[in-house]
């Protein structure tokens, strides 16, 4: 059975006293969690550890990037192996906003997926299409491009433990969301993708997540859509009692 996932995207948002204040407020309601559904927070780095001790076990603590390589002089840089040694589970890997502003490109997504994956970090890897590719109606071809050129040299094992993200770009950040429709067929067609490479039973393993301007009144319909296992969600992470809300109806 594919997992039940929702991951808060906290970006580069909130003072340090108040990302601490807004972790009490989850693990004040970690009992409002329902059983199988797997909650993840990826804050700032920097907070990453201060949270740590905050939150409660059943929420995983995930970063928004990290480096493709696994050590040397590039400055800024965190590898996956510095997320693993400090119990990160998670990395978004390839989020609109990497590949928009710091030119991240399939090639370096790809390589970047795999040193999560050498250092024993699960990859939440990000695709999606801009809306100037939908309206020429080329999104299908644009995912999948993504898809293909980013995990489709890992072996069906790795890719067991990648966990993926379709987040139209247009739909990031701006309040639009995809419509029912729209997603459950993205993601069918992502999952049909995956079992004409890999098998049927590698693509129905996997949780396909669905991100942008997912909020406390669309997520039950959204996450109700039978191939949808979960959301990436922005904005509405950042309030506790709307975050509850989308959890809850991953359920
Ligand atoms: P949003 O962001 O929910 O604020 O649209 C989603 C994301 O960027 O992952």
């Amino acid at each position: 059975m594919r997992k039940k996932i929702v991951a808060g995207n906290w970006k580069m948002n909130k003072s340090w006293p108040e990302a601490k204040a807004l972790a009490e407020g989850f693990t004040g309601r970690k009992d409002d969690i329902p059983v199988g559904v797997h909650v993840i927070i990826a804050p700032p780095s920097l907070y990453v550890q201060g949270l740590q001790h905050i939150l409660p076990s059943s929420i995983a603590v995930a970063t928004q990037n990290c480096s493709q390589h696994d050590s040397g002089a590039y400055t800024g840089e965190i590898s996956a192996g510095m997320l693993h040694a400090m119990d990160v589970k998670y990395c978004i890997i390839g989020h609109s906003e990497r590949r928009q502003y710091y030119g991240e490109t399939n090639a370096i997504i790809r390589e970047k997926v795999d040193a999560c994956l050498r250092n024993n970090v699960a990859p939440i890897f990000c695709c999606g299409e801009l809306l100037s590719e939908r309206n020429a109606g080329e999104h299908f071809d644009t995912v999948s491009t993504q898809v293909k050129q980013a995990l489709f040299h890992l072996t069906a094992d790795q890719m067991a433990q990648v966990v993926i993200a379709y987040e139209p770009v247009w739909a990031i950040g701006t309040g639009v969301t995809a419509s029912n429709e729209q997603a459950e067929e993205m993601h069918a067609f992502i999952r049909g993708v995956m079992a004409e490479y890999y098998t049927s039973a590698v693509a129905d393993e996997i949780s396909i997540l669905y991100g942008g301007s997912v909020n406390a009144a669309n997520a039950a319909d959204l996450l109700a859509c039978p191939n949808v296992d979960g959301g990436l969600v922005g904005g509405a992470s950042l309030k506790v009692d709307d975050f509850m809300t989308i959890i809850q109806a991953a359920q």
